[in-house]
Order: C-alpha cells, then sequence, then structure tokens
C-alpha cells in the first residue's frame, strides 16, 4: 500500500511536468525552448564539443609544441584539436558562438556538418555564417520559427527598408529599396503574395515615400490601403494612363540631376551626382514605389488594339526598371507566372527584377521563373512549400544564396488602419495628382437619441 503511495505521490508531479513540457513543446515553442531546450542543449554542448567535432571530421593534429606540452605535464593521451570556441550566447530562439577556424579549415567544412551539429546538440537547425576571415558564427535555432512567426522585437530598419519575414535563421529579411530596388514575388493563388506586399505597404505607409498601386484584380488587394496611395490604376486602361505619368516623372528627375550637374563649374567634385540621393534635401524629390499586383492580368490581351497598349506599358514598365532606381522609382512586382508566355518583353522586364521571392507554386516551371538563375536546390525549396504554410518563400539574396523566409499574419483591417493614420504623409507629387484614387466618403454616424421621445398625450 506505501508502495502505491509513494508510486502516486512521486510519479503525479513528474507525469504533469512531463505532460507540461510536452505542451509548452507543441503550444508555446519559444516558451518551452527558454525553460528546456536552452538549459539542455548548452549543457550537451559544452559537455561534448570536443568529441562531437572528432566526430564530424573538424579537428586538426595538435602542434608539436602541444604534443610536448601535453606530454611534458601529463600522462592523458593526445588528442586531435577541435576549433577554438568562444562564449556561447543564448537568444529567444537559440543559441549563437563563434568558431576560430584552424589552419586549413573553411567555413564550408562546417556547414557540411550542420546536420550531424543539429542533431549532436539536440536542436532545430544549425546555420553557419562567415563574420570574418578564420572565424564563423554557429547559429543553432531551437525549434521551428517558421511555424508562428513572430518578428524579433528590435528591428534596426530605416528609410527604405521594411522587416517584412523572419528567415529561418531567426534573423529579420529586410526589403531595402536602396540595396534591391525592383522585386519579383511569384507564387500560386493563395500562396501569401498580398500578404508579403500588405507588409511592405504597412511598413513604407510610415516613411516619406509616394505609394503607387496598379492592382487589375479591379482593385481588390490593394483598395483598402487607397487612403495612402498617391496614384491608383484598377484596370489596364487606367494602369495605361498612369505608367506614362510615372515615366515622364522619372524623365523630369533625370532632367533635374542633370541641371544639377551643370549648375557651375565651381560645384565640389562630391556634389556632383548621378542620382536623387545626391541632391541637396531640399531639392531631393520623393522616392516612389510602383506595386503591381497580379502583374499578369496587365499584359493579357483579347484583341489586336490592346495588343498596342500592351506592348506600350512593357517598354514603360522595362524603361522604369532600367532606369528608375536612379531617379528613385522602385518597382515591386507580384504574380502567379511571369514567362515568355505573357508576350514579347515580359522576359526582359523579369531580368531587370533582382530581388526575387517565391512562394508556393503549383509547378516547376514557376519556380524557374523566379529562382532558376539563383539556385537549382532554391527551386526545389520552392516547390517542396507546402499549402498549409501560406507565407512561406524562398527570397534569394543579393549575394546569390537564398533562404526560406515567411511573413508573420497581418490582418487587412490593421493594415488598412495603418493606412488611414497615415493618410496625412501622402506626399505631394503634382504629376500623379490626377491618379490619386477617389475616398469614399465614411457616413457620419448620428448618435441615436438616448431618451425616445413618446407624443404627449392627455
Ligand atoms: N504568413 C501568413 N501567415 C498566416 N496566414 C497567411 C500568411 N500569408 C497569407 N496567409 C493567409 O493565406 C491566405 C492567402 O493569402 P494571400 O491573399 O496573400 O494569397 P495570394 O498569393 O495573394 O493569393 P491570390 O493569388 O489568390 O491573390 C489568406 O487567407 C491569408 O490570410
Ligand atoms: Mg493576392
Amino acid at each position: 500500500m506505501s508502495d502505491l503511495a509513494t508510486l502516486v505521490e512521486v510519479g503525479g508531479p513528474v507525469a504533469m511536468l512531463g505532460g507540461g513540457a510536452a505542451y509548452a513543446r507543441a503550444k508555446h515553442p519559444a516558451v518551452y525552448w527558454s525553460a528546456v531546450g536552452l538549459p539542455v542543449s548548452t549543457l550537451r554542448l559544452m559537455t561534448s564539443y570536443g568529441s562531437v567535432m572528432e566526430a564530424c571530421g573538424l579537428t586538426v593534429a595538435p602542434s608539436r609544441l602541444r604534443v610536448l606540452a601535453v606530454k611534458a605535464t601529463t600522462r592523458r593521451e593526445v588528442r586531435p584539436v577541435p576549433p577554438r570556441r568562444g562564449v556561447i550566447r543564448p537568444t529567444s530562439t537559440g543559441l549563437r558562438l563563434r568558431l576560430r577556424l584552424a589552419p586549413g579549415q573553411e567555413p564550408a567544412d562546417v556547414a557540411a556538418s550542420a546536420e550531424r551539429l543539429r542533431h549532436a546538440w539536440g536542436v532545430h537547425a544549425v546555420y553557419v555564417t562567415t563574420v570574418k576571415p578564420g572565424v564563423v558564427e554557429l547559429r543553432l535555432v531551437g525549434y521551428d520559427v517558421l511555424r508562428q512567426v513572430r518578428m524579433p522585437r528590435k528591428l534596426d530598419s530605416g528609410f527604405l527598408t521594411v522587416p517584412v519575414a523572419l528567415r529561418e535563421d531567426a534573423t529579420p529579411f529586410l526589403r531595402d529599396y536602396r540595396a534591391v530596388p525592383h522585386q519579383l514575388t511569384l507564387g500560386a493563388t493563395l500562396s501569401g503574395k498580398s500578404m508579403y506586399l500588405r507588409h511592405l505597404i504597412s511598413g513604407l505607409a510610415r516613411q516619406p515615400v509616394a505609394l503607387v498601386g496598379i492592382d487589375c484584380k479591379r482593385g481588390v488587394e490593394l483598395a483598402p490601403f487607397a487612403s495612402r496611395l498617391s496614384a491608383f490604376a484598377t484596370d489596364q486602361e487606367e494602369a495605361a494612363e498612369l505608367l506614362p505619368a510615372l515615366v515622364k516623372e522619372m524623365e523630369d528627375r533625370y532632367d533635374l540631376i542633370k541641371a544639377r550637374q551643370g549648375i557651375a563649374p565651381d560645384i565640389p567634385d562630391e556634389e556632383i551626382t548621378s542620382d536623387i540621393w545626391g541632391l541637396p534635401e531640399s531639392e531631393r524629390p520623393v522616392p516612389v514605389v510602383l506595386f503591381v499586383d497580379e502583374v499578369a492580368e496587365l499584359f493579357l490581351t483579347a484583341t489586336k488594339k490592346d495588343e498596342e497598349r500592351r506592348d506600350e506599358m512593357v517598354t514603360q514598365l522595362i524603361r522604369l526598371a532600367q532606369l528608375g532606381r536612379a531617379a528613385g522609382i522602385y518597382l515591386e512586382v507580384c504574380g502567379q507566372r511571369f514567362g515568355a508566355e505573357l508576350g514579347e518583353g515580359a522576359t526582359m522586364l523579369r531580368a531587370q527584377l533582382t530581388g526575387r521571392v517565391c512562394h508556393r507554386v503549383n509547378d516547376e516551371a514557376s519556380a524557374k521563373m523566379a529562382l532558376g538563375d539563383i539556385a537549382p536546390e532554391a527551386v526545389h525549396a520552392a516547390c517542396a512549400i507546402a499549402p498549409d504554410r501560406p507565407g512561406l518563400a524562398v527570397a534569394g539574396d543579393t549575394s546569390g544564396g537564398w533562404s526560406r523566409i515567411r511573413t508573420p499574419y497581418l490582418s487587412l483591417g490593421a493594415a488598412a488602419d495603418v493606412c488611414r493614420e497615415s493618410a496625412h504623409m501622402v506626399p505631394d507629387l503634382p504629376a500623379l495628382k490626377r491618379f490619386r484614387p477617389d475616398l469614399p466618403v465614411r457616413p457620419v454616424e448620428t448618435p441615436s437619441p438616448a431618451v425616445q421621445s413618446h407624443p404627449v398625450t392627455d
């Protein structure tokens, strides 16, 4: 009887603890990591570092001096030397530590063992980045951070930069318009393209930037943000008028830059500029970001007459992509496919769009349109995105690499609220004034009288 009581006394709390840990792991992985995963993985790492490195082939033979020193002071066997390890730095999503590579080793050696290290230390993933020659950083991620995306609290986003998604190594993915002026975002229907745009628009809405929208799905995706848009086109006809106005604005900006270059020969060399960023702040035109949702709708034609208009629009978009950067005009193009079937000029326009993000696609050919020129593995990764994870995408890096990213959830209402609140920030751009969307006037709600009047009766 007393054995049974002891079992209940000890087993009960243990079972509760185990159940609680399993629940936290499934539902609140960040809490589980901080409470259980972090101490366990740190202990594993500290106790097994040397042997794991040796098993992964990341050790080198000891120097002769070391052999002599060990032999002289101890009777221990002389073991191969692992890379020197820095301080272990815990984070809310994992661990970081730096390794000093031994002579003859390269970062690729450590990266090749990432999978083995992840199993040895019981973490979700291990990523390797080069900090400086001879030093790599191991980034251990404790759990799948893309399941419930939470952006880091501290984000150093600057002007024309928007933290739009989270990478699988728990670092933020920034859309930096000055580093990557134009971008193409592809994905099948319901893959999360409009969510991506939503983040960009609400991120830029609070910055002194002109936002221009072309949404040939009759405006259903971008209309909620109309209060912050400087110009908005909802069908091919409107887009065919808006694009020449943007090209004209770009040409005017080039004239402005040229005038500055030719003002006077006494301008110091460092003040001669070839883009708007070199102009004095008082003269600098405001940057413009053009969002095109469902680009194929802009290009599809039914009649011969439409074809001419289409060709003109493609040429104008190509010109904006080619010359827009220096004039502070940036393109953000979204679509389900973007290939040669859209007609002449489509592939040329695609080649101008440096940044690439590919959401879930229905076939390999679509993934190749976005990522084919980056890496074949990136194409495979995009094809493997599951439909139950909207917002998950593969993003090409400026460095030629790629990473998996996912946007956090942002409701349409919240994004529209941001645009409404920042409607006063719509810059004054005379060239685009006639394209400013008409905002529906909200009916003023008259409060219902608290006391109902009744006819007076005798
Ligand atoms: N990161 C995310 N987290 C959670 N849900 C998401 C995420 N991204 C998108 N979704 C959801 O997935 C659905 C489709 O998203 P979205 O409208 O952005 O897709 P889309 O690619 O623009 O589709 P379409 O081509 O039909 O316009 C929406 O219901 C949206 O709420
Ligand atoms: Mg959409």
